[in-house]
């Protein structure tokens, strides 16, 4: 594809507005429209088939296959592909579950192309778990919405770097632009739905509703300190930890503050674009804002 025609599909990926006027009430039917409609207006129709995976440098092919986590990242996505769809069947309005399939679909979708990449690179991979589906389909939504907001608010600075030291080659960065704007569009929507999900409810249904949220993230904190701690000695875990180390292993020399600062500067690049009335995800960003003040 031309870069004209790349950088067309970015624009329109990262650029949207909704076409009713006025100010919308969060937990209403135009802000459910508004969020709906802004992930089905960006979907960018790349087929992962025909990608042509950019011929490395001996260097750089070394660099890319030892990188430790493409266990994870496939993982990750077919764990989530199956999370969202399950949560996606028991969904009746139509508009919502439209929007939900093409969620779905697209973590499948990143699920292939990155199946295709370890293909043409030759990285071995361990072998997949089953994935189980969810009891609860809701809790599994909400587990993969609220991990998408933290791992791909780091995944935004890590790549930026990554790209500005060349640590990926300038052909491999174009090719995983659109997952990276795909994820942040999936946190946008999330936020929103969740935002638009809560205004729905009775009183003791929202109630058990912001449990299951407070469960949510303290289970995803959990999930993150154990494998900082090191539970990757049995050297399963070992690529979970990536968030974490990441940045040494991509051989990136910023100081943690200034990694922050990159995290911080690309969410907004990424999420600036969208319709000012739609909700921005807030806690991961304060988070590191507020980190961000006890370090050089
Ligand atoms: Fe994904
Ligand atoms: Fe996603």
């Amino acid at each position: 594809m031309s870069h004209d025609v790349l950088a067309a599909a970015d624009h329109a990926m990262r650029h949207w507005l909704g076409a009713e006027p006025g100010r919308i009430r969060l937990g209403s039917d135009a802000h459910k429209r508004l969020f709906c409609r802004m992930l089905l207006d960006t979907h960018n129709p790349y087929k992962p088939a025909v990608i042509e995976w950019p011929a490395l440098s001996e260097d750089a092919l070394h660099r890319i296959t030892s990188l430790p986590i493409w266990d994870i990242a496939v993982q990750t996505e077919g764990k989530a592909k199956l999370r969202v769809a399950t949560y996606t069947a028991m969904v009746n309005d139509p508009l919502l579950h439209e929007a939900l399939t093409m969620d779905g679909d697209e973590e499948a979708r990143h699920k292939v192309v990155l199946s295709k990449m370890v293909e043409a690179y030759g990285i071995a991979l361990a072998p997949e778990p089953t994935y189980e589906i969810p009891s609860d389909p809701e809790w599994g939504w909400l587990v993969t919405g609220y991990s998408e907001c933290i791992d791909s608010f780091f995944a935004f600075g890590l790549f930026e770097s990554a790209k500005r030291t060349g640590y990926f080659p300038a052909d491999l960065v174009d090719t995983f632009e659109p997952v990276m704007q795909e994820e942040a569009r999936h946190i946008l929507f999330f936020a929103n739905w969740v935002a638009w999900h809560r205004r729905q409810l009775s009183l003791w249904r929202r109630i058990t509703f912001e449990c299951k949220v407070m469960r949510a993230w303290l289970f995803l904190i959990w999930e993150r300190i154990g494998i900082a701690k090191g539970l990757d000695n049995n050297g399963e875990m070992q690529d979970a930890n990536f968030t974490l180390t990441g940045h040494e292993q991509i051989g990136i020399e910023l100081k943690p503050g200034e990694l922050l600062d990159l995290c911080l500067a690309q969410d907004s690049y990424r999420m600036d674009g969208y319709d000012p009335r739609l909700l921005r995800p807030t806690f991961v960003p304060r988070m590191a804002r507020l980190i961000r003040r006890f370090l050089r």
